[in-house]
């Protein structure tokens, strides 16, 4: 009784319908395009060898503070954490890789693994276009392989399917981080640069100096200082620089544009040699990055399995949309227009639909003026009308028209549209 007491209470109260701050509500005819955007996707993870991978939406907390690492602002700053009924500190993902590389483990697979994946991630950030709260990533991970040729395997895909769901001024941008032979010796030379130029550096940076000196090459107030900076790329060890020099090597042979930056750092504390960006330049700098990605040779050991070399990317979707110049393709292939009440309408589309064709119709009996009206809308190619008491049925598709027995619609449009 007393949850109909409150229930009731609550309907007095006014609510707001506003979806939580830094998130959207997603729907036709915007949610045409992500249609199509993800369903290239699924075609481009398929062609390179990628099957689907799913994770839980939410993890331990422990495996992003120790995946991501601790001191990243992605960790300290942006995550969705609580504690469970059962106290367990879990957290809403705010990558995809950390709880693929665990699920990974968990398997216990062996050798060359390779898994695409799709879906929501979480961060607290300041919401603005192209960077909210909850946002859709799709991604791959490459697992168990250290050669150049996976890095350049896994940044053609990103480029095939970024090219595909046409991201208009495309950049590919890429760096070398060196490993853990040479990149504490050129951390100690940046350091060194960064404490004698510290006058000229914003406090952000200068607070970075002991802890995570890398992180300061991302900042853009203090780019005109960073441009004398030591890059890395003069300091890698020789397995480093061969590497890298080989993952260049493909990408030209496989005719894929990139240019080199040697103050391009991530985010994320995972990455070893390979780290790579996909700029939409069109888009404004803050929200540019469609996509990043690279290598992370010791993630499996960080989180306390074995050692398994990696590579991967992730795409933001809401950035690829913000982007894209891609027109989405109509919902429905035909449109039935009824002259004899919705009803006869409903039976003649079960059966072009049960013949593969997407199909639309008015439920609601209205007039045949307002079904064409929402047939134009709709931009099927094609309309069939079904006259008052039956007989043969009006079809129209493009500029053609043409009348026909009803038992022959389906087979006659499948010929034309699919
Ligand atoms: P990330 O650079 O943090 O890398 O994110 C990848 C992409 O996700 C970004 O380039 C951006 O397009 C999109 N993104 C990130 N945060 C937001 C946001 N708040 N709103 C909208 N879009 C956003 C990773 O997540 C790594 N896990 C990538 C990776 C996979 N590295 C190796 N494998």
């Amino acid at each position: 009784m007393e949850s109909t007491t409150s229930a009731l209470t609550n309907l007095s109260r006014p609510m707001s319908f506003r979806p939580p701050k830094g998130t959207d509500d997603i729907g036709a005819p915007e949610s045409h395009v992500w249609r199509d955007v993800l369903r290239e996707w699924e075609v481009w993870a398929d062609r390179f060898g990628y099957p689907l991978v799913m994770t839980p939406i939410f993890e331990a907390t422990e495996l992003f503070e120790r995946g991501v690492g601790d001191d990243t602002e992605v960790v300290t700053k942006q995550m969705y954490t609580f504690t469970d009924r059962g106290g367990r500190s879990v957290t809403l993902r705010p990558e995809g890789t950390a709880g693929v590389v665990r699920a990974f483990l968990d398997s216990g697979a062996t050798g060359a693994w390779k898994g695409a994946y799709s879906g929501a991630m979480f961060r607290y950030e300041r919401p603005q276009a192209g960077r909210r709260r909850q946002f859709w990533q799709v991604g791959v991970e490459y697992l168990d392989v250290e050669g150049p040729t996976a890095d350049a395997e896994v940044i053609e895909l990103g480029y095939r399917f970024l090219t595909a769901v046409e991201v208009p001024s495309l950049e590919v941008v890429l760096n070398s981080l060196g490993d853990e032979v040479c990149r504490p010796g050129y951390v100690t030379i940046l350091r060194t640069f960064l404490e004698e130029n510290r006058e000229r550096l914003c406090d952000d940076s200068v607070s970075l100096i002991g802890a995570n000196p890398l992180r300061v090459l991302d900042c853009k107030v203090c780019a005109p200082v960073l441009t004398e900076a030591p890059a890395m790329k003069d300091h890698l060890c020789e397995p480093c620089a061969a590497h890298y020099h080989e993952v260049k090597t493909a990408l030209t042979r496989l005719e894929i544009p990139h240019r080199e930056d040697g103050r391009l750092v991530r985010g994320l504390d995972y990455y070893t040699r390979t780290a790579f960006e996909y700029l939409a330049t069109d888009l404004d700098a803050a929200q540019n990055a469609v996509g990043g990605g690279g290598r992370y040779d010791g993630l499996a050991e960080a989180l306390g399995g074995r050692r398994a070399p990696g590579v991967g990317f992730a795409l933001g979707v809401d950035r690829i949309i913000l982007a894209s110049v891609l027109e989405p393709a109509p919902q429905v292939d035909v449109y039935l227009v009824s002259e004899s009440g919705p009803g006869e309408a409903l039976v003649a589309a079960s059966t072009l639909r049960r013949a593969g064709l997407r199909v639309d119709l008015d439920t609601e009996g209205r007039s045949v003026k307002a079904q064409f009206r929402t047939a134009g809308r709709s931009r099927a190619r094609a309309l069939v009308v079904l006259p008052v008491g039956g007989g043969d049925v009006d079809v129209r598709i493009d500029e053609e028209r043409t009348r026909m027995p009803p038992q022959d619609v389906a087979a006659w449009l499948k010929g034309r549209l699919l």
